[in-house]
């Protein structure tokens, strides 16, 4: 039996065995007696005697072990030219500082902090700042509107907001505090300070009595210790896009997450002390907060934060030039980063011009990897390119390749093989489950494992309600796909209204909601269509009132700018059809997931409750342009 094969069986028939040994990973003040908890069924909770803290784990213990000289933090900013690097002992201090700043501004235990910040250090230290002081953070990707932020403010309730003055996207700059500033005017919860930290490319006006100045506060602040937390307290809320218009907030917890996670490293990523490793993603996003913060250092590995694109900050040899300048051992990004530079540099030419021996593989998940870009990326880099599967909720791989552990073959199309403590089910509508080769729900059986969220922030209903109740005794991942008769998995694409743009996590059914409020509209779907570069696009079919008098030109204009304001640029919406109808059945109901289908370009059958198959016909060609 193969390494893989061994623990993979251990994780599921010996639960507690499994991740109590996993655990003495960390360091606890307490350390667990006991792995699982399952007397509060289906929700579950690891290591509930535990007690620890995450940002002790990741910084203080590895400068108390000899490792402070050694690099924690590489920054690369192409949009600013600026550099920086900080050593374990230099983030552990900026880090205890500005923990003591939080504090002074009234942050303790179990509070929320909004961090609302583009990809600079002073990011990583507030998310760290906060897991020292047994806070729970939330941060809010910088391409979002006001009101996105705002619905976040309401459920997470922050003591403090902590912003940067601006972003800097290639062709124009972010003002962050004026969005701040329009979110908190919709919100009835209220910040008590908001900490800015002023960039000097665009400098914001400090202009309310709650703001506060990054470097005043840090200047007169005290080192905060960490605070010793359960290993069941929050450690983070990340939002993420449903089904329904409102975010939901995915609770981390302190011991499992870090257990999952010090797993991950060595036996997914083979990556360990020392040794660099750059996540080209967001902080903002799940991807960010694993594997750009808290992975690598949680095992002592030296984290790269990179401010720039994968082309145009200047070139499609970027992400060449910063793995040869840093001796980047391992790369994770999303396939819509390689796309991008493929595009501009089909030949792969730009990796002449850069030493790439020391990059060892390619990680890639977030999106469907296609075959093209797999093929691409391993010819250009000549390096193993890994796929691998799993989403905001998981908090680490569900399936993937444990190049550490034991290296298997690469099936292009697949995300290769469930991680331990995952147990992978493919089920048919009614819940049986399915043979190898047949596409169903990709459904995932009871417990969880630890870094898995246990619940969504404040409403265990929610949670039960929205990935439990499906298939008794599953979690619902609202992706679907097929085994193969080895175990590969195959993720083919989601079964609900969330929509996969670049990487980036949407709901379609907030697209509509927007689309809908205009007093045009009597009423819309927004679909995501297969795009080349981005993966997918929204797309809406707006149908108009009887009798409204508007020129189509206008209206896309209008509903664009609609979905920009209030979703955010990363929506990327452009693409409004006005058709003369929508496909339903006869009780009205709008035909979503056939759209979907025709869009993805599956077979999609058609119910036989339709209405009008007349109007499904004549959508096709807009829904899947050139079939
Ligand atoms: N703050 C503010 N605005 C942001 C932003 C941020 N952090 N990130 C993106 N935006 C804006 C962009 O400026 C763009 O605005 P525009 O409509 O005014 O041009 C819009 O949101 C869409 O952004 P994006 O999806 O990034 O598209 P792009 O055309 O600017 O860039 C790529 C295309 C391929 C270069 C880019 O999508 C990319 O790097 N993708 C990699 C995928 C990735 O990292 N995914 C993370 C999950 S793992
Ligand atoms: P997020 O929560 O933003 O990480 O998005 C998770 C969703 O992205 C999953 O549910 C999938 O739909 C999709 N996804 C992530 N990784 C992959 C992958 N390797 N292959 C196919 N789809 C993926």
């Amino acid at each position: 039996m193969g390494a893989y094969t061994e623990q993979y069986r251990r994780g599921l028939d010996d639960p507690e065995g499994f991740w109590l040994d996993a655990a003495r990973a960390i360091d606890w003040v307490r350390p667990p007696s006991r792995a699982l908890d399952s007397s509060g069924a289906p929700l579950y909770r690891w290591f509930g005697d535990g007690v620890l803290n995450t940002a002790y784990n990741a910084l203080d213990r590895h400068v108390e072990a000899g490792r402070g000289e050694q690099d924690a933090l590489l920054w690369d900013s192409p949009v600013t030219g600026a550099k920086d690097r900080l050593t374990y002992r230099e983030l552990r201090d900026r880090v205890a500082r500005f923990a003591g700043a939080l504090r002074s501004l009234g942050v303790g235990r179990g509070d929320r902090v909004i961090i609302y910040m583009p990809m600079v250090p002073e990011a990583v230290v507030a998310m760290l700042a906060c897991a020292r002081l047994g806070a729970v953070h939330s941060v809010v990707f910088g391409g979002f509107a006001p009101a996105e932020l705002a619905a976040r403010v309401e459920d997470a309730t922050p003591t403090v907001i902590v912003a940067a003055s601006c972003g800097i996207e290639p062709a124009r700059t972010v003002e962050y505090l004026p969005i701040v500033t329009d979110a908190l005017a919709a919100t009835t919860h209220q910040p008590d300070h908001v900490v800015v930290l002023q960039r000097p490319a665009a400098p914001a006006t400090l202009d309310d009595p709650r703001h506060v100045d990054w470097d005043e506060l840090v200047a007169s602040a005290e080192p905060a210790d960490p605070v010793p937390v359960a290993a069941t307290d929050p450690l983070y809320i990340l939002y993420t896009s449903g089904t329904t218009g409102k975010p939901k907030g995915v609770v981390r917890d302190n011991g499992g997450h870090a257990v999952a996670l010090a797993w991950s490293m060595p036996a997914i990523y083979d990556v360990g002390p020392g040794q660099v490793w750059w996540t080209a993603s967001d902080v903002g996003w799940v991807v960010g907060h694993s594997y750009i913060v808290y992975a690598p250092l949680l095992v002592g590995a030296t984290t790269l934060l990179y401010e720039g694109k994968p082309v145009g900050t200047p070139d499609a040899g970027a992400f060449w030039r910063v793995i040869a300048e840093y001796g980047v051992r391992a790369l994770f990004t999303a396939p819509t980063a390689l796309r991008a530079i493929k595009r501009v540099d089909p030949d792969g030419a730009a990796t002449a011009e850069h030493d790439l021996s020391g990059l060892a593989t390619l990680f890639l998940a977030g999106e469907r990897l296609d075959p093209e870009t797999l093929s691409w990326a391993r010819e250009t880099l000549g390096v193993p390119v890994i796929d691998h599967w799993w989403q905001t909720e998981t908090g680490w791989p569900v399936a993937a390749n444990p190049r550490g552990l034991e290296p298997m073959p690469v099936k292009p199309g697949s995300a290769s093989v469930p991680m331990p403590g995952w147990d992978v089910r493919v089920l048919s509508p009614s819940g049986e489950e399915l043979p190898p080769g047949r596409e169903g729900a990709i459904a995932l059986r009871l417990p969880l494992p630890p870094g898995a969220l246990p619940t969504l922030w404040g409403d265990d209903d929610r949670y039960v309600e929205s990935y439990l109740s499906r298939y008794e005794g599953h979690y619902l991942t609202g992706d679907s796909g097929y085994r193969d008769d080895e175990g590969y998995l195959f993720v083919m694409g989601r079964t609900d209204d969330v929509i996969n743009v670049a990487g980036h996590r949407l709901s379609t059914g907030s697209i509509e909601a927007v689309l809908a409020a205009h007093p045009a509209v009597a009423e819309c779907a927004v679909i995501g269509v297969a795009d080349r570069l981005k993966g997918q696009l929204p797309h809406g079919l707006v149908v108009l009132k009887a009798g409204a008098d508007v020129d189509h030109g206008r209206l896309r204009d209008e509903l664009v700018a609609a979905v920009r304001d209030e979703i955010g640029p990363v929506a990327a919406f452009r693409d409004v059809s006005v058709v003369e109808a929508l496909p339903k059945t006869r009780s009205g109901k709008i035909l979503r997931r056939t759209m979907r289908g025709i869009a993805d370009g599956r077979d999609e059958p058609v119910p036989s409750t339709i209405e009008d198959p007349g109007v499904l016909t004549a959508l096709r060609p807009i829904l899947r342009p050139g079939s």
